[in-house]
């Protein structure tokens, strides 16, 4: 077999994030209540120049051009959780792919405040819902989700809570930690590859204060009982590469940018995540690379992020 052939992934999945896409241009001051005033003069003097419609346009087209089996999409899709945003936001899931090929787990921005189901979040549920269940009614009966797609068990959780004025925090909540103790150990013994999901960064003490996940030291203590493959976030907008300690090991974990940025708030402009999971003799290897906005060439680049043995799943 060539090295070519003997590096080929078994399986390709995308993960893209914050792609912040809904535009708040004909909104009306009467449907500013509460803390979505300082949302929506946030987008007007700074959000609107950086998360631009031109390049999550050129990111979606790069990504389809890869054809990557599984887009993951870590949330923060709409602004100030508006129902027309949570319309937009399903149009363009939609395009992205079928929901069996689309999983998504909420940000923060989509809990802006409290919204009802059915005209929110509910618009996305078959692009959060498990394997074989029906899109339910609220949240706490979708998550944690669990989808097996090749080798891997994609386990998405929900983070993101309505927080105070100028907070962004997010938090799991003991009962979706249960939850997800019990997925996991259902797992066990499996040999399926798990990728945990999640919008808020997990590693403690590694995110501001108030943008941080207030119950990150119960997850981290439960995947040091519980270890998955890798963890993915977003929430940073920025590119961010981490582990979580456990006892003889450590959990390797990313965080991508926006995928509507222009980079004008910061350093990082659009980009988003390959993971190609490659099998080595018998075990498996995943390969990360990133594909960011170039500038200069107006079209998107690769470099290799990381590359790196998988055993957990495998070893306990
Ligand atoms: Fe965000
Ligand atoms: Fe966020």
């Amino acid at each position: 077999m060539s090295e070519a052939a003997a590096d080929a992934p078994a399986f390709r999945f995308a993960q893209i994030s914050d792609p912040h896409l809904s535009d708040l241009s004909g909104v009306r001051w009467s449907q500013l209540a509460s803390k979505r005033v300082l949302g929506y003069l946030s987008w007007r003097r700074r959000r609107r120049h950086e998360h631009r419609p031109e390049m999550l346009a050129a990111l979606s087209a790069d990504l389809h051009a890869i054809a990557p089996a599984h887009t993951i999409v870590s949330g923060d899709l709409t602004h100030i959780a508006l129902p027309g945003e949570f319309r937009e936001a399903s149009d363009w899931l939609r395009q992205l792919g079928p929901a069996e090929a689309v999983t998504v787990v909420p940000g923060n921005h989509d809990r802006y405040v409290h919204t009802p189901w059915a005209e929110s979040l509910g618009l996305w549920s078959s692009f959060m819902s498990s394997d074989g269940a029906s899109a339910e009614h609220g949240a706490e009966h979708l998550f944690p989700l669990l989808r097996v797609r090749g080798p891997l068990a994609f386990i998405g959780l929900d983070s993101a809570v309505p927080s105070p004025p100028f907070m962004a925090t997010g938090r799991l909540g003991k009962r979706q930690l249960e939850r997800l103790a019990d997925i996991l150990e259902r797992l066990r013994g499996s040999g399926l590859l798990r990728v945990l999901v999640l919008h808020h960064p997990p590693v403690p003490g590694e995110e501001k204060w108030r943008k941080r996940l207030v119950d990150a030291p119960a997850l981290c203590a439960l995947l040091a009982r519980h270890p998955v493959d890798m963890v993915l976030h977003g929430h940073r907008h920025r590119a961010h590469q981490s582990v979580i300690r456990i006892p003889g090991s450590e959990i390797p974990v990313f965080g991508i940018p926006s995928a509507s940025a222009a980079g004008v708030l910061s350093n990082y402009p659009a980009e988003y995540n390959l993971y190609d999971i490659i099998r080595d003799d018998a075990s498996w290897r995943v390969r990360v690379s990133a594909r960011r906005f170039d500038a200069a060439t107006r079209a998107f680049a690769g470099r290799e992020l990381a590359s790196f043995a998988l055993r957990h799943a495998e070893s306990r």
